[in-house]
């Protein structure tokens, strides 16, 4: 599949797949179903042998309180999970669905076509905390999982079954669209193509102006390089969908600080973003909301590090107001509990005494409720090192695989985080390839992450920003 068409203005502002934003008023799901005549579509009993089709590669991506998103392709014959991606095949699709324990039969609730035979289907209108079985369907198979981390016990893609997200009490207040690793320029591993990363990123920002956000946050390793080009592309694209510190915020990461050895090197970030120095945290409100982010990157290092300067400026801001709900962010997972879960240990996260150090503030500010992190490219809840800390979590990353943001719906009564997959046509088709052409198929495996680390409602009285 060819991944260098270059992404016009036309497709940027009206994406470029069959979408529809069907169901809830919240963070509205949009619906991908590429349409195929039917005469085009193999069937189970003509040209193809049945008993050689491979529908796998099953995932059950995202979960809200209304909505459940599955994705699985068809191959033509069966492959192995990794190296070799098979050749996929134009199938239909079907989605089967009944609430568990109400004696329902599963009923089919979706059907469509594809013509590059990967499947990428939300289901819209659901009930809130209600468990689902459910079944996916291409050539009359039932799809299974393919990658080794959705074939894990108890995981949706085994069970069969998935519970929707439970919705908080009280009044929705607000929706905050989170992306992080973005990697602007990165190399395509098949090709030597560096425009794709551009072509993800457009396609979020495309899908999120359709769902009615017009503000985001980057959680760092905007570039790859961390070369002037680079920055140059990112800001090219993000100026399209709105104005730098007004309807977009970005954190540095490692990835940004590549190009430096020291801090007297000249900074390519700064170059094309002039108010954005080195180790500087920025504030902004989103309504009544505070939402800081803060640099973790160090010219040199690929772990993260907070000099005492930036120490000082958010302990200033957090005393000043301890109480105002408020969302930090930075590129480099925080906790203890990070470190142990992530292969590089504590060489891959944020230094242990800055660690130690930015949670004991957060005592201090008990308006600090979350701290969102990228780097690590995947999703994972980190438990705080201090009792009644903030929760802590790492989201999937924007381009690499699985490619998409995650969205905060606030209601008066809590919060639910998810993570969504960008479903622009050529978003899919560039997810698609990654599946099998990064680390040769096993970088998803460390990336897909776990059901209940993608999705999930936090009960909290959030009433302050209504
Ligand atoms: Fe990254």
């Amino acid at each position: 599949m060819s991944t260098s068409t270059p992404f016009t203005r036309r497709q940027f502002l009206a994406g470029t797949a069959a979408t529809v934003a069907v169901g809830a008023t919240l963070s509205p799901a949009v619906a991908r179903a590429t349409a195929l005549p039917e005469r085009t579509i193999p069937t189970q009993s003509a040209a193809l042998d049945s008993l050689s089709i491979d529908v796998t590669d099953l995932e059950v991506l995202t979960a809200t309180p209304t909505t459940l998103t599955f994705a699985w392709s068809t191959f033509r014959r069966p492959h192995t999970d990794h190296l070799q991606p098979g050749e996929r095949i134009p199938s239909d699709g079907e989605v089967w669905l009944a609430p568990v324990g109400r004696g329902q039969k599963l009923k089919r609730v979706h059907r469509s076509t594809s013509r590059t035979g990967f499947h990428f289907i939300t289901i819209t209108g659901l009930k809130p905390d209600t468990l689902y079985r459910f079944s996916c369907r291409s050539f009359g198979k039932e799809a299974s999982p393919g990658l080794w981390f959705t074939n894990v016990t108890g995981e949706p893609e085994v069970t069969k079954h998935v519970r929707t997200l439970a919705r908080p009490k009280g009044r929705h207040l607000q929706t905050v669209a989170i992306c992080n690793d973005i990697h602007i320029g990165m190399k395509s591993e098949v090709d030597g193509n560096r425009k794709w990363p551009s072509v993800m990123v457009s396609s979020m920002l495309s899908e999120l102006k359709r769902r009615g956000i017009n503000r985001v946050y980057v959680n760092g390793d905007v570039c790859d390089e961390g070369v002037v080009a680079e920055a140059r592309e990112m800001r090219r694209i993000f100026d399209q969908f709105g104005e730098y510190n007004r309807d977009y915020f970005f954190t540095r990461g490692n990835h940004d600080a590549y190009a430096m050895q020291s801090f007297t090197d000249p900074d390519p970030i700064r170059t094309v973003f002039p108010g954005h120095p080195l180790q500087k945290m920025w504030v902004t409100k989103d309504r009544k909301l505070r939402v800081i982010g803060l640099d973790s990157s160090w010219p040199g290092l690929g772990s993260g590090k907070i000099g005492d300067a930036q120490f000082q400026q958010l302990e200033r801001e957090l005393a000043r107001d301890p109480h105002t709900p408020t969302l930090v962010m930075a590129h480099h997972p925080v906790t203890t509990h990070a470190a142990m879960s992530d292969i590089r240990m504590r060489d891959g996260i944020l230094d242990k005494d800055d660690s130690i150090r930015l949670q004991k503030i957060f005592q201090k500010a008990p308006g600090v409720f979350f701290m969102a992190a990228g780097h690590t490219h995947r999703a994972h809840r980190d438990r705080p090192d201090f009792r009644d800390g903030p929760e802590f979590c790492q989201f999937c990353c924007a381009t690499p695989y699985p490619g998409g943001y995650t969205l905060m719906d606030f209601y008066e009564g809590g919060y639910t985080v998810a993570f969504h997959r960008t479903a622009t046509g050529q978003a899919l088709k560039q997810t698609a390839q990654n599946r099998y052409d990064m680390f040769y198929g096993f970088y998803g495996e460390y990336t897909i992450s776990r059901m209940r680390n993608r999705c999930f409602t936090v009960m909290r009285d959030m009433s302050a920003l209504r």
